[in-house]
């Protein structure tokens, strides 16, 4: 059992949120607006989830779940992630977080920029790449023939060895896409980004196994 700490508690935080308390791991909300604000969400998740400030579900953790706008990166609890392992799902998108040149240049990657912020956390970029609603929808048992994978990266083997775990235990396999800047491959409009687990109009998705994603990641360009 892990305890997870999330920092953004919106579509995708509660996806994973979901799927850790039914695969029996604790976890521990947070929000912009307070601890207060996430009644409703802690109650659906029931027992072993609980709402506290960002600072305190960042000491909380054994791992951490970054999950908000990219304008929302200077606020984040930097001391109490230290040391980390962090889990990034975050994606720029100029429409929502403004422009920011080395990210329209794809000089920097959105990791690397979250990395500046939190330089002594070891983040690994899971999730971003699936729908919310995909992402609850397609989770199965180790084992099943349609389980779907997710990729990875992050520069700590210690980090992705915990994140490729907890993966696993919500119901996804992993493949391994390389280091944190690698992270390119896996970013918004990439061939791994969406489309391999179909539109988002169907809100059941559709499987993705191994083979799949492993030949999105290595279709990216740049
Ligand atoms: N939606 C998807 O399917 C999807 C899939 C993959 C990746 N992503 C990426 O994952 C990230 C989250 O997406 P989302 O769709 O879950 O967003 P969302 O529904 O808008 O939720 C954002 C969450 O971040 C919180 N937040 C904002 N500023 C914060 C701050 N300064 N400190 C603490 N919490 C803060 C918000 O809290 P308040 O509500 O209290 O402001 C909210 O809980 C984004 O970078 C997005 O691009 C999304």
């Amino acid at each position: 059992m892990t305890t997870v700490g999330f920092i953004g508690s919106g579509n995708i935080g509660s996806a994973v949120a979901r799927l850790a308390v039914d695969a029996g791991h604790q976890v521990v909300l947070s929000n912009s607006r307070g601890p207060g604000t996430l009644a409703d969400a802690v109650a659906e998740l029931g027992p072993r989830a609980s709402a506290a400030t960002s600072g305190e579900a960042a000491a909380a953790g054994d791992i951490v779940v970054v999950t908000v706008p990219v304008t929302a990166f200077p606020d984040l609890p930097a001391a109490a992630l230290a040391g980390k392992t962090v889990i990034d799902t975050c994606n720029y998108g100029p429409e929502r977080d403004g422009h920011i040149p080395e990210l329209d240049s794809g000089s920097l990657t959105s990791s690397e920029l979250l990395l500046r912020y939190l330089p002594d956390a070891l983040l690994v970029k899971a999730f971003n790449n699936i729908f919310h609603k995909h992402l609850r929808a397609l989770a199965r048992p180790v084992g099943a023939a349609d389980r779907s994978y997710l990729p990875i990266a992050g520069d700590s083997a210690k980090a992705k060895a915990a994140v490729t775990e907890f993966v696993e235990s919500i119901g996804y396999g992993v493949v391994d896409t390389g280091s944190l800047p690698d992270g390119w491959r896996q970013a918004t409009g990439t061939p791994v980004w969406g489309t391999p687990y179909g539109p988002f109009s169907n809100e059941k998705g559709s499987p993705a196994g191994e083979n799949a994603i492993r030949a999105a990641l290595a279709a990216a360009t740049r």
